[in-house]
């Protein structure tokens, strides 16, 4: 048995990756059914809001530790989203957007399998010093926050995977099963795939968010808001604004000011594609349906053991 499916409890190596507005109880707990690791994205959700999504995908799933939750760590309440998550019996946790050393030990002494995210060998590295059981690796190429380095997972994987022991997941990029048989041969434990799972039917993207997706090409998205967070997002009104402000020379107050509050929940969740902010990543040119995730991870393995001769084949 590969080492993530062991450590996951999952029977394929694969994540489906936490999202903000997208990735509620209805995906995570179809992703457990499927094999893989269900991901609910805590993101600034308030935590009774969170609660509910844990406890829907409970009572969706009969693998319930296949679920896990991501939290970023950029926000008030996210111990409050922490305790809540362990307590309605979360085990794998998954953090992101800050230091791994904020809550890798309280974690860990709290049972959790703990997974922070990377965009950087160095960081890599000091997740592991934290304590952490395995470290997600994403390129530049992913949907959502990023790094400033600007490292693409064809460079950023077998760099984290020489510069730690523990398992490597691999993301941004990844749309199908090519993709994990492509990072599985740069030495990554498993692939998380973010973008590929916003068109499922069971994703909460709003339907408009589903079909920009299915619309868009090669260029569509770009890495944007350095200096504040950056993210990479859809190329509509919303980036144009963001771009013009950047253009005019504008600092993280102005770029704060112009996202205000709850500009994702809009783009992402409610549809409003002129003036919500949509996250997605550059392989949503390859995503032209929008499948159920059963459908898709049996896809994805069929995709991934074709790219591969027999002897080759990681699982
Ligand atoms: C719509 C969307 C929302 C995301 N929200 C989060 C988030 O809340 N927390 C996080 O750590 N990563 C977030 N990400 C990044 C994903 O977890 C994942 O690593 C990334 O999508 C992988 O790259 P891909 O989109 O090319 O598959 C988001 C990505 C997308 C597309």
């Amino acid at each position: 048995m590969n080492n993530l499916c062991h450590l996951l409890s999952i029977d394929y190596p694969i994540s489906q990756a936490g999202m903000v507005w997208v990735s509620g109880g209805k995906l995570a707990a179809a992703s457990a059914e499927a094999g893989i690791l269900g991901v609910i994205g805590a993101g600034s959700m308030k935590p009774e809001l969170l609660a509910h999504h844990i406890a829907k995908a409970r009572a969706l799933t009969a693998h319930p530790e296949r679920l896990a939750v991501n939290v970023p760590l950029l926000y008030e309440k996210t111990k409050e989203q922490l305790e809540l998550s362990i307590a309605a019996g979360i085990r794998t946790v998954i953090t992101s957007a800050g230091s791994p050393k904020t809550y890798t030990s309280w974690l860990k002494a709290q049972g959790c399998t703990v997974i922070h995210v990377t965009s950087s060998p160095l960081l890599a590295k000091k997740c592991e010093d934290a304590g952490c059981d395995a470290v997600i690796a994403e390129g530049f190429e992913a949907g959502g926050h990023n790094g400033r380095e600007e490292i693409t997972t064809l460079a950023l994987v077998p760099q984290v995977v020489d510069a730690v022991k523990i398992p490597v997941i691999a993301a941004g990029g990844i749309g199908d099963g090519r993709g994990i048989a492509a990072v599985m041969c740069l030495g990554a434990a498993g692939a998380q795939l973010g973008t590929r799972f916003v068109a499922t039917v069971e994703s909460s993207a709003h339907e408009n968010f589903k079909q920009a997706i299915l619309s868009s090409g090669p260029g569509s998205t770009m890495l944007m808001m350095k200096s504040l967070v950056p993210v990479r997002l859809y190329k509509n009104k919303f980036y144009e604004d963001v771009k013009r402000l950047e253009e005019q020379g504008a600092g993280p107050a102005d770029l704060e000011a112009l996202l205000g509050h709850g500009r994702a929940k809009k783009g992402m969740l409610d549809g409003d594609l002129v003036e919500g902010e949509i996250e997605i990543g550059q392989i949503s040119a390859l995503v032209r349906d929008i499948p159920s995730v059963r459908d898709l991870v049996a896809r994805l393995m069929r995709e991934q053991r074709a790219a591969l001769p027999a002897s080759g084949r990681f699982f």
